[in-house]
């Protein structure tokens, strides 16, 4: 039932009608509960009727999209998540020793990577996941006037109230959460959920406290006077919440126009970060799990400039190999003279190295000569340096045409140039005792993985591996980097598991997950055809990513001209739109999920323009765009003179939406997935459509300045949005 090696059991997994499942997760040793979890429904330890409004039912989704936890007496999870998990663990029986091995897995995914050492360490608090993130919270010192997150200034605030409220425990940080989307803000914005969890620290000590709601009482007592607060009160066990004041939500919105989106940008703790993204193999193809890495690490990158951070934005594409021997090889067979090769002579880079490989398997005289060319490449003859160079430049000239259409800048440092750095890295690695002769090979060995690392091949070549660990040196310690992020898929997580671990022992990397500088994969799933199989054309090849890209803009420019308003539009303009939209869609479509999930490619579905797409969210900027084209008015002017006023539901609604812009980076930033700014961006549409544009007239009324105002608001945020998510805005439709 143990997960080996990690010290943690489940010791109750619940499985029942929906809304009955739970599971409780403990500490093998003195069998505290790390955490336990329900699914929505009714919670039967503690008799409190979970939310039932976002239910869950079955694991799956528990598993994968974890979105949000909040802690309730006893340490209970309540884990909110949305519906469409991948199906894999929908069948768990109870007593099932292999499930339960499954589930400890869908766990480990879950937290990450590392994640379930790291909630071992943090067992010790017992309020393991919400200690998690609020302790990164208190561990950015950020001086309160450049604070743009709402919840950090709360956080700031409940801070001095706990130093007040139990100055015995002085180490307490501050869990603060936003409870819009919990509880639909009935009872407040934002939810302090100390008490509890201060109860049971300070319960048989003299505090003169007799139990969490008197605690959840003083915190709130004790918080300081604050602009920013309309009200507060106790709920239930003591949660304290907070209601903003409409009029502070005011000040900040106009703030924002008057000085810019960029004052919103997060703080994140990091000054240096590299983005391994994107990385395809030369005259291999370049398929739609490279698109994936392509678009998410953009976004990842693009997320961090936002937040200040220095990215190197990298990418590892693989020139350096096994494979370049046959392709240079034949090279020279098709292309005797070298003044002969280019582009177009060579024509499809995919189809030559095709070619080359059945040359290879079926030929052993070539296939000697093959592996001979590899050694002459290695050791640096001309010849063989000037060829691998040739087919490296045309395959980086395909590659480039891919990211010029996406829109996404990177800069090559290919395996290639690691390869130098090996020898000294690996001497380094084996002056510190790490590497051991196995069967040949030398190999470094890590906890919790019965297979090591190779890295030196038994022919004593150099591999991915030892590649690998060159380039984490130089990024550590050439480039500076506090942070390095892989975006590869989900295939490869042992590969870096290993790696990160061998950087541990080497000690260029703290043990502590938590501390920097750090080094995470970002995984993603599959991308599925509409048969649930990996995505393929119909004679099995894999698809091109030019061809895809094609079709996007095609289909999406007949959608565009079949709208009445684009029929005088100049055919410049049509393409335009056509390409924002088309590979808007293609992005968002892959954005939106959470990106450990397969997600399956369907153009019909990107490309609708209802529901969750990009098509949708643009036409929907551009309507707003319209109504402020419609009013007239100069909305600098207004922005000057006007003022915001949130008297209606509707307003304060979509005033409260956008001031949580800059937490809601921060999150996706911090936890490295772009979904939540999906999720963000989309409620933003659905909350300025629903909530206030239905309800509260813009043009003509005499509000109108104050709504026009809010209008152009929404718009600035969804254009970050958009950019942040590699997306061009359309203005009219
Ligand atoms: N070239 C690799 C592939 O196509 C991805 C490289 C990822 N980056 C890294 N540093 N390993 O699978």
């Amino acid at each position: 039932m143990a997960k080996e090696g990690l010290g943690l059991e489940i010791t109750e997994l619940r499985l029942g009608l929906p809304g009955g499942e739970s599971i409780k997760v403990v500490n093998k040793n003195d069998k505290k509960r790390v955490f336990s979890a329900v699914n929505g429904g009714v919670d039967e330890n503690c008799g409190r009727n979970v939310e039932k409004k976002n239910q869950v039912v079955g694991w799956p989704p528990v598993c994968s999209y974890w979105k949000k936890n909040y802690m309730n007496e006893g340490s209970k999870m309540y884990v909110k998540v949305s519906m469409d998990g991948a199906p894999f663990l929908r069948k768990i029986d109870l007593g099932m020793h292999k499930e339960y091995k499954e589930l400890a897995l869908a766990l480990e995914n879950l937290f990450g990577c590392h994640g379930l050492d790291l909630l071992k360490k943090l067992a010790y608090r017992r309020f393991a996941l919400t200690a998690a993130k609020a302790q990164f919270i208190s561990t950015m010192s950020v001086g309160e006037d450049n604070v743009s997150s709402v919840k950090r200034r709360l956080a700031q605030l409940f801070e001095t109230s706990l130093r007040e409220t139990v100055p015995g425990e002085p180490d307490v940080v501050p869990i603060v959460d936003s409870c819009s989307d919990r509880s639909g803000g009935k009872f407040g914005d934002y939810q302090c959920n100390n008490a509890m969890v201060l109860w049971s620290k300070i319960k048989g000590k003299q505090t003169g406290y007799k139990g969490p709601p008197a605690v959840g009482k003083a915190i709130m007592t004790n918080l300081p006077p604050s602009e920013m607060i309309e009200s507060c009160s106790v709920a239930g066990p003591g949660f304290v919440n907070v209601v903003l004041s409409k009029n502070w939500i005011a000040q900040i919105l106009l703030r924002m126009l008057i000085d810019g989106i960029d004052t919103w940008a997060p703080l994140l703790p990091v000054k240096t970060a590299v983005v391994d993204f994107s990385s395809p193999n030369i005259a291999k193809e370049m398929h739609v799990g490279h698109l994936r890495s392509t678009i998410i690490g953009d976004t990842l990158a693009r997320m961090l400039e936002f937040s200040h951070v220095k990215v190197l934005r990298r990418n590892h594409v693989g020139d350096w190999g096994t494979q370049f021997g046959m392709l240079i090889e034949f090279l020279f067979e098709k292309f005797p003279n070298p003044e002969e090769v280019n582009e177009a002579a060579i024509g499809d880079l995919q189809a030559f190295y095709k070619a080359s490989k059945l040359r290879f398997d079926s030929d052993p005289e070539f296939k000697q000569r093959a592996q001979q060319a590899v050694v002459r490449l290695q050791g640096g003859e001309d010849r063989y340096r000037k060829a691998w160079k040739k087919i490296c430049e045309i395959s980086r000239t395909e590659f480039h045409r891919v990211y010029e259409r996406l829109g996404v800048s990177l800069e090559e440092k290919g395996e290639s140039f690691y390869n130098p750095y090996i020898p000294g890295v690996l001497d380094e690695l084996d002056n510190k005792g790490l590497i051991k002769e196995s069967e040949g090979a030398r190999v470094i060995f890590v906890d919790g993985v019965n297979i090591p690392l190779i890295v030196v091949k038994s022919d004593g070549g150099y591999n991915y591996a030892s590649t690998d660990l060159a380039a984490l040196w130089y990024r550590l310690n050439e480039e500076k980097a506090e942070w390095i992020i892989y975006v590869t898929d989900v295939g490869q997580q042992q590969h870096f598991d290993m790696f990160f671990k061998a950087a541990k022992r080497a000690g260029w990397l703290p043990a502590d997950d938590s501390l920097y500088p750090k080094a995470t994969h970002v995984g993603f799933g599959l991308v599925l055809g509409e048969d649930g199989k990996r995505f393929r054309t119909r004679n099995t090849e894999v698809v091109r990513l030019v061809d895809l890209l094609d079709e996007a803009k095609s289909r999406s420019k007949t959608a565009v001209l079949e709208r009445d308003a684009a029929k005088d539009w100049p055919e410049e303009e049509v393409e335009k739109t056509a390409e924002a939209v088309g590979y808007g869609a293609v992005k968002y479509a892959d954005l939106k999920n959470n990106r450990l999930s397969n997600y399956t490619f369907n153009f019909d579905q990107m490309l609708n323009d209802k529901g969750n797409t990009a098509v949708y969210l643009l036409y929907a900027h551009a309507r707003i765009c319209s109504i402020i084209r419609k009013s007239g008015k100069d909305i600098e002017e207004l922005k000057k003179n006007g003022k915001i006023v949130l008297d209606h539901d509707g307003e304060r609604a979509l005033g409260l939406h956008l001031v949580q812009f800059s937490e809601i980076v921060e999150e996706a930033s911090i936890n490295l997935l772009p979904s939540t700014l999906c999720d963000y961006l989309y409620n933003l549409s659905d909350i300025f459509t629903k909530k206030f544009y239905s309800n509260c007239q813009v043009i003509g009324s005499p509000e109108e300045t104050s709504r026009l105002l809010l209008c152009e608001a929404t718009a600035i945020v969804m254009r970050k949005c958009f950019y942040l998510l590699g997306i061009e805005p359309v203005y009219k439709i």
